[in-house]
């Protein structure tokens, strides 16, 4: 018998893929805030780390600042999905700022955690990205206590005062594997060394990379949805790569596929970062569809079903609309 030649281009579309849990918290929250409040609501910092919802919410009257100080005295501020430190909330007070957190529950576990061990004097080694807003603001709760550790050769370099009260946590959107890697060599150095508590890099980001790792081997080209400055987003593609993909590209739109990309490809997957809105995946697929990309599977690896209530401090004051 002779094979069927093998002449449609395919699609595996990843899932889990886009909005985690804490991202459609935080951009509900912002929503929720302009219609209760109405326009402007101050955001401090992206409320998560993508254009397309910063640009939407800006349309919708969301005023984005980087620090309180921009904010009008007695303004509403909403603080990012990522993440404060502490000094962050009494600036809002001193300011006489109404603030409202959409901080991550799963970032705030964190937080909690270092301010545990900050407590019991223990070294907290944070592995995470220098610079990353989460990392400012998880260590801006015991910076007497916490040191950076931003990847394996970190790892080698590192010293502590005592080795045998010494944890490490970890920032919640980073690769698995290299993070795995840069505990192995901590651990070398400082066999005593203690874990989180429970997982700090969330279920988000693991679901997100297990399904990439899945398909990747069977792909030419790896496509994910997201922003630059969107850590997990980055994470995808290199994770991609890692596990087989031919090639991967981070894109915010369908607009910014080069035709070239598909050039020869057969196989395309495809998959979005935590903070993009899936009618950008959809865009993305009209784009492949039409370049003749028109079989489609879905790829599921698991099922997600976490969602968290929004901020106290709102939903006390939609109650009070009501
Ligand atoms: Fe939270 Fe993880 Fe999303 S920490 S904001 S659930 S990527």
């Amino acid at each position: 018998a002779q094979a069927t030649p093998q002449t449609g281009k395919r699609v595996l579309l990843a899932k889990p893929r886009g909005y985690c849990a804490g991202v459609d918290r935080a951009v509900q929250t912002v929503e929720e805030a302009l219609k209760l409040y109405g326009a402007p609501i101050y955001v401090r910092k992206q409320i998560v780390h993508n254009k397309h919802v910063v640009s939407t919410l800006e349309q919708q009257g969301a005023i984005f600042v980087e620090e309180n100080e921009e904010v009008p005295e007695g303004a509403t501020v909403i603080f990012s999905a990522h993440g404060v430190a502490p000094e962050v909330h009494d600036q809002a007070k001193a300011r006489s700022l109404k603030a409202i957190d959409a901080t991550c529950p799963l970032v705030t576990k964190v937080h909690q955690e270092a301010k545990r061990f900050a407590a019991e004097d223990y070294d907290i080694l944070l592995i995470g990205h220098e610079g990353h807003e989460e990392v400012i603001g998880t260590s801006g709760e015991a910076p007497d206590h916490i040191q950076l550790i931003d990847g394996p050769a970190d790892a080698d370099k590192v010293t502590v005062r005592d080795p045998n009260k010494v944890v490490w946590l970890s920032q919640t959107t980073l690769s698995v594997d290299e993070t795995l890697e840069t505990v192995a060599r901590l651990k070398k150095r400082l066999p005593m060394l203690q874990s989180p508590p429970s997982d700090d890099i969330c279920y988000a980001t693991s679901n997100r990379q297990h399904v990439v790792k899945e398909i990747a081997p069977e792909c030419d080209v790896v496509i994910v949805v997201g922003s630059r400055n969107s850590s997990n987003s980055v994470r995808l593609v290199e994770v991609a790569l890692d596990a087989g993909a031919r090639a991967g590209h981070l894109v915010d739109y369908a607009s910014e596929i080069a035709d070239e990309w598909l050039a020869g490809a057969t196989t395309v997957g495809l998959t979005s970062g935590a903070s993009v809105p899936d009618d950008l995946v959809m865009q993305v697929l009209d784009h492949l569809a039409a370049r003749g990309f028109t079989d489609v599977t879905e790829v599921t690896t698991a099922e997600e079903r976490l969602t968290f209530s929004l901020p106290q401090e709102l939903k006390r004051d939609m109650k009070a609309a009501a």
